[in-house]
C-alpha cells in the first residue's frame, strides 16, 4: 500500500489555495462542504467564490505566510511551474502538506475521488495510476450506500454518550453497534422514519443494558474458508470475519483471507501442518468455548470446507456438549478449488460416473484402511486428500487391486493460489510426477480418466507416447 488513506478534521480548520482558475475553484468547492475557512492568495476574489457558501477571502502573496503558519494545508493550483514551486518552498517552511493539482511531484497528499453522505465519506485513490478507475470505484460504491447513511451516522452521533454511560464493556459495546446499525434501527432510518428509529434505539439500549445480556453465549461460527483464492470465501463467511471478536484459523487459510478479517479481531493460529498440531483438537475446542463463554463472537476459520476432512464434526459436538450453539458455513473444498481451476470435470457422463473423497493419511500415520478394490473400479474419480507422503503406497495398492497402472492421474499443489503447480500423468508414474514438480503439498491427488482432460494435460500424455 503506497498510499495511507487519512482524514482531516475540518472544524475550525484554515486552508489556503493558491490560485484563481478553474482547478482553485474545483477544489475550493470540495473544500467548501467542510466548515473550514478558504484563504485564496489571487488578486481579487473571483466570481465564483461568492457562489460557495463558505466563508472565502482572497489574500496576497506577501500575506500568505501568515496564513500559511495556521493553515491545515495548502492547494497549490498556480499555472507556472515557478509559481508552483515557490509556493510549495513557502507552504513546506511553515510545515503545512501540500497538494499541488497536476504536478505530483510536489504533492505531500493527493486528493481522493470522493463519495459524500455527511459524516460517512467515502474515498478512493489509485495514486494517480487510473483516476477514471478510481471515479468508477466511487461510482459502485455510490450504488451500494444507501441515501439515508449520513443519517443513520448522525443519529449514532447523537446516542453516543447515552450508550457509552449505559453499556461499559468496550466488546458488549461494539455489539450493540453492530447490532443497532444492521438490523431494526437502520431499517428504520433508510425508511425515513426517525421517530421509530429513536425509538428502536432506546429500546435496544435497555435490552443491552440489562444484566440477562451478559449471560449470552455462542453461537460459535465454523467456517469455510476455502481453497485459498479470497475471492471464492462466500459471502456469508466475509461477514462472520467481519463481525468477529476472534477469530481461531487453520494454516491452511490463506493470509489473503485473514487480511479480510476485521482488523481489531484477535487472530489464534490453531492450525495444524502435515498432522503437527499447533494446538491439540481437544485444546481447540477449549479455547473456543472459553471464548464464547465470555460474550466474544467466536469465528473457527478452516480451510476448504469444515465437513471435508474438516473435523468440524468433532467440534460441533464438543460446542454441543459445552451448551453453546454451533453454526456451520459450508466452504468451497479444495476438491472442487482445485478441478475448478485445472478445468478437470470431477464427473464426466463418459468417463466417471461418481467421485469419491478419501484421506491418504491414517491417523496413526501411514495410508488408511480404504476398500481398494471398490476404488478400484472404472468409470470413477478418487480424490486423495493429504495424500502427497503415502502416493507411491496409494499407486501400489491400487494398482494390486485392478486398476490399470496407465490411468490417468493428476496432482495439484496449492489449488487456487498464485504459487498453484499441476503435474498429470498416470497411477503408474504418481510417485515420479511428485518428485519431478517438486511437490510437498498441501495438494490433492486425483485419479480417474477425467485427469486426462485438461489441455496441458493431454500434451503430457501425447509427450509420454511419443517418447
Ligand atoms: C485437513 S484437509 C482439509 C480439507 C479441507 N477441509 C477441504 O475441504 O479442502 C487438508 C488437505 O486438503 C487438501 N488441500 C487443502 N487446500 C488445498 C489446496 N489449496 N490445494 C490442494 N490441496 C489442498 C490437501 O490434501 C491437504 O493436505
Amino acid at each position: 500500500m503506497r498510499l495511507f488513506p487519512a482524514f482531516f478534521l475540518m472544524d475550525d480548520a484554515e486552508i489556503v489555495i493558491f490560485g484563481d482558475g478553474p482547478e482553485a475553484e474545483r477544489k475550493a468547492r470540495l473544500v467548501a462542504k467542510t466548515p473550514a475557512r478558504i484563504w485564496l492568495v489571487a488578486d481579487k476574489l473571483p466570481k465564483w467564490a461568492s457562489e460557495l457558501g463558505a466563508e472565502i477571502s482572497a489574500i496576497s502573496l506577501s500575506e500568505a505566510p501568515d496564513y500559511l503558519a495556521r493553515t491545515r494545508f495548502a492547494i497549490i493550483t498556480s499555472d507556472s511551474d515557478e509559481e508552483a514551486e515557490a509556493a510549495c518552498k513557502l507552504a513546506h517552511a511553515h510545515g503545512v502538506p501540500v497538494n499541488a493539482v497536476d504536478r505530483k511531484h510536489l504533492c505531500d497528499f493527493t486528493v481522493p475521488s470522493l463519495l459524500d453522505r455527511g459524516d460517512i465519506v467515502a474515498a478512493v485513490a489509485t495514486g494517480g495510476a487510473a483516476p477514471v478507475l478510481a471515479k468508477d470505484i466511487r461510482a459502485s460504491l455510490e450504488t451500494l450506500l444507501p441515501a439515508r447513511i449520513g443519517e443513520l451516522a448522525a443519529l449514532a452521533a447523537r446516542w453516543r454518550p447515552a450508550v457509552k454511560a449505559a453499556i461499559d464493556d468496550g466488546t458488549r459495546r461494539r455489539h450493540f453497534w453492530e447490532d443497532a446499525l444492521r438490523g431494526a434501527v437502520a431499517q428504520a432510518v433508510h425508511a425515513g422514519d426517525m421517530a421509530l428509529a429513536e425509538e428502536r434505539m432506546g429500546a435496544a439500549l435497555e435490552r443491552f443494558s440489562s444484566a440477562d445480556a451478559h449471560k449470552e453465549t455462542g453461537p460459535v461460527h465454523i467456517v469455510g474458508a476455502g481453497p485459498g483464492d479470497p475471492d471464492l470465501l462466500t459471502l456469508k463467511a466475509f461477514r462472520l470475519i467481519q463481525q468477529a471478536d476472534i477469530v481461531f484459523h487453520d494454516k491452511l487459510v490463506s493470509p489473503e483471507i485473514m487480511d479480510m478479517v476485521r482488523r481489531d479481531a484477535e487472530r489464534v493460529p490453531v492450525g495444524k501442518s502435515k498432522g503437527e498440531h499447533l494446538v491439540p483438537q481437544d485444546g481447540i475446542h477449549e479455547l473456543m468455548i472459553a471464548a464464547a463463554r465470555e460474550g466474544k463472537r467466536v469465528v473457527r476459520l478452516k480451510g476448504g470446507d469444515p465437513f471435508i476432512f474438516g473435523r468440524g464434526g468433532e467440534e460441533v459436538e464438543a460446542l454441543r456438549e459445552a451448551g453453546i450453539e454451533a453454526d456451520v458455513v459450508p466452504g468451497i473444498s479444495s476438491a472442487l478449488g482445485c478441478a475448478a481451476s485445472a478445468k478437470l470435470p470431477l464427473t464426466h457422463r463418459d468417463h466417471a460416473q461418481s467421485v469419491t473423497f478419501v484421506t491418504g493419511h491414517a491417523q496413526k500415520g501411514g495410508v488408511p484402511d480404504l476398500d481398494w478394490s471398490g476404488l478400484a473400479k472404472p468409470n470413477q474419480t478418487v480424490v486423495v486428500f493429504m495424500g502427497v507422503g503415502t502416493a507411491a503406497t496409494i499407486s501400489d495398492r491400487l494398482r494390486a487391486a485392478g486398476l490399470d497402472g496407465d490411468t490417468a492421474v493428476a496432482v495439484i499443489e496449492n489449488g487456487t493460489r498464485p504459487n498453484e503447480k499441476r503435474g498429470f500423468g498416470t497411477l503408474e508414474t504418481l510417485p515420479q510426477i511428485i518428485e519431478e514438480r517438486g511437490i510437498k503439498g498441501p495438494a490433492l491427488l486425483i485419479i480417474g480418466e477425467v485427469a486426462r482432460l485438461p489441455a496441458e494435460a493431454q500434451t503430457r500424455f501425447i509427450e509420454e507416447t511419443l517418447a
